[in-house]
């Protein structure tokens, strides 16, 4: 399969829905296809108090390349330029031979707050020595999950003492329970784990049990992608490499800026999460979950920064991003959304594992686009474009008066209600 298509963005949607279908094998139209999606019944199944449904943009990240092979990536997001940045990156990261990923093992934690334990260091020890014990009790609440090859793996204890000051609680024993979830997100499996081993912990540590609950921070169910770019790769026909050169330096010294300085990370950060987050959205991920997750391993040092790190050697830009990155592709809605079965369909995906690392490419060649932009020319003339369009639209323009109007109010530097609603008029 090629990711590589030139001018996607110039088809109608009917040529690109069909374009895709040719490229991947799928049926565009199928139910649960393209025009398909949720619909209020649907929903209502899923949620409480439901009266609607609430739609987002679709669109396909093309010329992405990961590990040696090309993926068309579903991205859904309301923000204009995203999934157009993140295509440009992809083709830039390509002149480089594409992205590199690799993943840890898919393994989640579990938390047992236990409270009032009388001797801590005696119940770390009682835990421990334990440990087969409950690692075999654990396996019995997920027998599906130990059939695939997963289940849990390790039992680690941690003492939380008091914080002092208006912290009311004295010493705290927390117990993490280390879970192989192979290709689920994870949270139910863990969560019954946890309930599962409580009243035994409590047991083998004379205190009391209160939260029994999955960790967001999955610090061991990590992806890391690197990707590189050649100077060359930044011109446009008739530019010097120094220009490349130049743009390379740019976003190294950006990079710097965010590793540095955490209301820049924040921002550096935000801008990997609109790739992240667009892909998580598309194939029904937690991605609430996912972003507690990041940041929170964003700020691991005790100091919050930057997610990756772009450094110039010997005439290319080398890229890296590592996060955490907890997603499945059973459970969930992954088979019963239609929009989210299509955008399956178009991955093919075998193992979670590919999803994670596709969808962290994306968050690297996204953090590309934006430094890049912002090193050199600046967001604004990128986002005027379709800002304008959408002024148009909210003024009450339609069909081609988009264009018009939208071409018309950047020309006379105006791009506002009040321009838009003056040319509507006329
Ligand atoms: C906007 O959605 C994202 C950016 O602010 C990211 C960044 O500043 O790196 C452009």
């Amino acid at each position: 399969m090629k990711s590589e298509i030139a001018g996607f963005y110039k088809l109608s949607i009917e040529e690109r829905r069909n374009k895709i279908a040719e490229i991947t094998g799928i049926v565009a139209d199928e139910e649960g296809g393209f025009s398909e999606s949720l619909n209020v019944e649907m929903a209502d199944q899923m949620v409480e108090n439901v009266v609607g449904v609430m739609g987002v943009p679709l669109g396909i990240c093309t010329y992405l390349r990961v590990n040696g092979k090309d993926r068309l990536v579903p991205m859904a997001i309301e923000e204009s330029s995203v999934i157009a940045a993140a295509s440009n990156a992809a083709k830039l990261l390509r002149g480089g031979k594409g992205i590199i990923a690799e993943t840890t093992k898919p393994i989640m934690i579990g938390q047992i707050q236990l409270m009032d334990v009388p001797d801590m260091e005696l119940a770390r020890s009682v835990i421990l020595e334990a440990k087969e014990e409950l690692l075999q009790q654990g396996a019995t609440y997920t027998k599906l999950l130990v059939e695939l090859g997963g289940g849990p793996v390790d039992i680690e204890v941690r003492e939380l003492p008091s914080f002092g000051g208006d912290d009311p609680l004295g010493s705290m024993l927390i117990v993490h329970i280390l879970v192989d979830v192979r290709d689920a997100m994870g949270a139910n499996t863990v969560n019954t784990i946890c309930e599962g081993l409580s009243s035994r912990l409590v047991e083998l540590s004379g205190g009391r049990a209160r939260l029994r609950i999955l960790s967001n921070l999955a610090d061991k169910r990590l992806v890391t992608v690197k990707g590189k770019v050649p100077f060359e790769a930044f011109c446009k026909k008739g530019q010097s490499l120094s220009f490349g050169e130049e743009t390379a330096k740019g976003i190294e010294e950006a990079s710097v800026f965010a590793e540095r300085d955490p209301y820049r990370a924040a921002t550096h950060n935000k801008g990997i999460m609109n790739g992240i987050d667009a892909v998580l959205m598309a194939t029904g991920q937690d991605y609430r979950a996912v972003e507690a997750g990041v940041h929170a391993y964003a700020s691991r040092s005790g100091r919050y920064t930057s997610l990756s790190k772009w450094r110039v050697q010997e005439g290319f830009l080398y890229g890296e991003l590592s996060v955490p990155m907890a997603l499945g592709i059973v459970g969930g809605i992954t088979r019963i959304h239609p929009t989210v079965k299509q955008s399956f369909n178009i991955l093919n995906l075998q193992y979670a594992h590919e999803l994670a690392e596709i969808t962290a490419s994306v968050g690297l060649a996204q953090n590309l686009a934006a430094l890049r932009a912002l090193a050199m020319e600046g967001i604004q003339q990128g986002h005027m474009r379709l800002h304008a369009r959408n002024i148009a639209i909210e003024a009450g323009a339609s069909g081609e008066l988009i264009t018009i109007i939208s071409e018309k109010m950047i020309a006379s530097k105006q791009v506002n209600h009040e321009k838009a609603r003056e040319l509507l008029n006329k």
